[in-house]
């Protein structure tokens, strides 16, 4: 049976830290309440780099650690909702900026914060239907330039950064286990920005459209309650689905968008503190970058072994959610 595994993983954050304190400075709020309310400390905005410049980054240190040339690439996906441009989409430019020569399929996925497990759950099919060997699945977003830095609601939650990796063919029983993702587009207005794009003139009066500000909008509280009920399900659901139970678990990577609903998913697993993977303190939420830049420090750190049954949980905008599991 064929297995899609992760043989390279990759990541990039922008140098420039933004820390609550800095946040102090430019709406109302405090150190302490980002801390105590979110876990996040400091995260990390684009200062003159796109969502492509960081992307590549990540994505050249997964082909390294893969040891994979561009041109041995069959596809390439990317997960964001903040693309530099409407179209072409980030994944062409990866294709440009990676001078990829072969002329592959790439394309993006739009699933917000759930955005990597998506295309890893897409990669996954390309790769048991043997429609691609080796893919590059990048999620990457640079949610700065879509918040309104005005709202503290939003502004101290959310980081730029991106995370790659290189799913591979292979026989043998190592790699994805196991993908389940879901949506609820009734709730999409829980959470979402507006496009600005008004310039048509054939609007009529009957059918116009307010203009809404570019601004990510959220409610708060609604997300986090549904968060934590989704994300225990998938889980849950991943774990049966290979009748495995939680202790078997070597680790779960959570989406990082706050301490407390990674604590209660972890809580209502029975999974203690050592084998959750936090790193949201110094990225805050960087959506769909979240997951695999945490997956990649895990992997840095050298804590991973051959085997390990990981479990990576994402919620987003949607909304949309999910749960993978890989032998690692
Ligand atoms: O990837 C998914 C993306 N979204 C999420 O993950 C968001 C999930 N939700 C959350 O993380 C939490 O709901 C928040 C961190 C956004 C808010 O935390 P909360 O504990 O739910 O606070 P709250 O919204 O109930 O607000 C409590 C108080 C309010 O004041 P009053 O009405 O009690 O006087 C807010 O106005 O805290 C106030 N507040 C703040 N105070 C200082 C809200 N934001 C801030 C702030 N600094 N930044």
């Amino acid at each position: 049976m064929i297995k899609s595994r992760i043989i390279g993983t990759g990541s990039y954050a922008p140098q420039r830290i933004l820390s609550n304190h800095d946040l102090e400075k430019i709406v109302d709020t405090s150190d302490e309440w980002i801390a105590t309310r979110t876990g996040i400390k400091e995260r990390r905005i684009a200062d003159g780099e796109t969502t492509t410049d960081i992307a590549v980054k990540a994505c050249k240190k997964a082909l390294k650690s893969a040891s994979i040339p561009p041109d041995e690439i069959d596809l390439i996906i990317a997960a964001t909702v903040t693309s530099d441009m409407i179209f072409p989409s980030t994944a062409c430019f990866l294709q440009s900026h990676l001078g990829i020569k072969k002329n592959i399929p790439a394309f993006d996925v739009s699933a917000a914060c759930s955005g990597f497990l998506y295309a890893i759950d897409v990669a996954d099919k390309y790769i048991k239907t043997n429609a691609a060997k080796n893919v590059l699945v990048v999620g990457v977003d640079v949610f700065s330039k879509i918040i309104d830095w005005h709202d503290r609601n939003t502004c101290i939650l959310f980081g730029d950064g991106a995370g790659a990796v290189l799913l591979s063919a292979e026989k043998g029983n190592r790699g994805i286990l196991s993908s389940h993702i879901f949506s609820n587009g009734h709730y999409w207005n829980m959470l979402y920005t507006p496009s600005n794009i008004c310039s048509s003139p054939f609007k009529s009066s009957s059918h116009s459209h307010k203009c809404e500000e570019p601004y990510l909008k959220m409610e708060g509280n609604k997300i986090f309650k549904l968060a934590v009920q989704t994300m225990g399900e998938a889980c849950q659901e991943a774990l049966d689905h290979n009748n495995i139970t939680a202790d078997e678990l070597a680790f779960l990577i959570p989406h990082q968008a706050n301490a407390r609903i990674i604590n209660a998913t972890a809580e209502r697993m029975g999974l203690p503190q050592e084998k959750v993977f936090i790193n949201l303190d110094r990225y805050g939420n960087t959506s769909a970058g979240s997951i695999p830049i945490a997956l990649d420090e895990l992997a840095q750190s050298g804590r991973l072994n051959k085997g390990d049954l990981l479990l990576m949980v994402a919620f987003g905008g949607g909304l949309t959610w999910g749960a993978t599991l890989v032998k690692w």
